[in-house]
């Protein structure tokens, strides 16, 4: 088993199975208020470049669930590549904490860190990847229906969260639609991965560029902010390209009374109007309420080998 979350496509589909299995479990116990101690004084220092709501809160609260414990840690505190160099602070960490989560620009900073770690380095969102995230969709997709029984067509910017629903879908052999504008497709580099993948699984990965062949007939649709950070300086023309892209009640005609996903935080009126994020097919609470156990099924399953 790797040594780290850095991304799904390096986890077997069985190992995924279980964490979601697991964190549907934790996630009864905590409805029933049971809390069991399976993380009694682990320490996870969180390392975050970027905001955060859920990522911060459900890490945080989640391993004080178990029984650890978190440390917040800034960037402008731990100098990075400018106080000190990622090798060094990796080692340094390993000798102090039992597990590291990065969420940072680069996503090479990410498997830099955890190369030089000794302790599991979990990623906690990059400009390429947000493997946390996707792990949470698995878990409230399962909660619905049966994950390989389901149409997940995703719209939007071929961005972080598309790039790890590509991956997870490669390795658990799921049907996904992607619908990107030409000009702002998933990344190449995790493509070339996932269609390898997706012949083992039998995972059918299709990329589209309408909106609306993607989400005909799907189960599930899904999107996400145009402008993702660190994108900001390009919002008003990102406003203007991804318009074509908007999860509308128009748009959801199209499905097959799908569900609407979206891992916020949300842009009201621009990728999804308030009636379909408000609306009764929305999971999206679902899912924020899913990161929670999930990421407790994945830290217990990194730090209990
Ligand atoms: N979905 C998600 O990662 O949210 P935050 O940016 O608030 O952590
Ligand atoms: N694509 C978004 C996801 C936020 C959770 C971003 O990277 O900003």
């Amino acid at each position: 088993m790797p040594k780290d979350f850095l991304t799904v496509a390096d986890w077997p589909a069985d190992a995924l199975w279980s964490m979601a299995e697991r964190a549907a479990y934790l996630r009864r116990n905590h409805r029933t208020g049971k809390r069991p101690r399976t993380l009694e004084g682990r320490i996870l220092a969180m390392y975050f470049e970027k905001p955060s709501l859920r990522t911060h809160v459900t890490f945080e609260a989640g391993i004080a669930q178990l029984g650890g414990h978190a440390i917040l840690l800034r960037p402008e505190q731990v100098g990075i590549g400018t106080r000190e160099s990622p090798e060094d602070v990796a080692r340094a960490l390993s000798r102090w904490v039992d597990c590291l989560m990065a969420r940072t620009f680069s996503h090479e900073l990410v498997e830099n860190l955890a190369r030089n770690a000794t302790i599991p380095v979990v990623n906690g969102l990059t400009d390429l990847l947000h493997p946390c995230q996707a792990m949470a969709d698995l878990v409230t997709i399962a909660g619905v229906m049966k994950p390989k029984d389901a149409t997940i067509a995703y719209v939007g910017d071929g961005n972080n969260v598309a790039n790890s629903l590509i991956n997870l879908s490669a390795v658990l052999g799921l049907r996904l639609r992607v619908a990107t504008p030409a000009s702002h497709p998933p990344a190449t580099r995790v493509m070339g991965r996932a269609r390898e993948l997706a012949r083992a699984s039998g995972a059918e990965i299709r990329l589209l560029e309408d909106p609306i062949e993607a989400v005909r007939g799907a189960d599930f649709v899904y999107t996400d902010t145009w402008t993702s950070m660190g994108q900001e300086k390009e919002a008003e023309d990102r406003r203007k390209l991804f318009r074509p892209y908007q999860v509308n009640a128009a748009l959801l005609a199209e499905s097959n009374d799908a569900y609407f996903l979206h891992c916020l935080p949300a842009h009201r009126g621009e990728e999804v109007t308030n009636e379909i994020l408000d609306g009764p097919r929305s999971l999206v609470f679902d899912q924020a309420e899913n990161r929670l156990h999930a990421q407790n099924a994945i830290l217990e399953h990194l730090l209990s080998a």
